[in-house]
């Protein structure tokens, strides 16, 4: 089951031109910067009432993120994530029920989260990602 929206990726050019807008245009406040290796992405996290936006710079010309951005160069929604209870289990359901999966198993995001995503073909167009804490981090 599908809790809430947990956060909203955003796909930005430049993160420090970024940070200025959401924070000295935006007002609000920066919760962490932080490097996923594994998406190679730098990312800086905001909290909006009960959603997070994650602002997602690409660290490699072959990050997800660079090329969402050769599409859409000045950045916009990449994609959109819900808290579930168990990240494998919604995937494995999903999956039976005709989606295309991206990730056939969890995997770590950022913040100690274990994340999987759906195939955006599958989806609409929107990229949706699955995420829960990771039970391993606490
Ligand atoms: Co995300």
């Amino acid at each position: 089951m599908l809790k809430k929206i947990d956060h909203l990726g955003i796909a930005v050019p430049n993160l420090e031109e970024a940070r200025r807008f959401y924070e000295q245009v935006l007002g609000l406040e920066c919760h962490g910067v932080q490097e996923v290796a594994d998406q190679k992405v730098r990312t800086a996290f905001y909290e909006v009432g009960e959603v997070h936006l994650e602002l997602l710079e690409p660290t490699a010309p072959d990050s997800p993120i660079a090329k969402y951005l050769e599409k859409n160069p000045a950045g916009g929604i990449h994609h959109v994530a819900f808290a579930v209870d168990n990240v494998q289990a919604e995937l494995t359901e999903f999956e039976g029920k005709g989606v295309r999966l991206i990730d056939k198993a969890p995997r770590p995001g950022a913040n100690n989260k274990l994340i999987g995503f759906l195939h955006p073909k599958s989806t609409l167009g929107v990229l949706t990602e699955l995420c829960m804490d990771d039970p391993s981090k606490k």
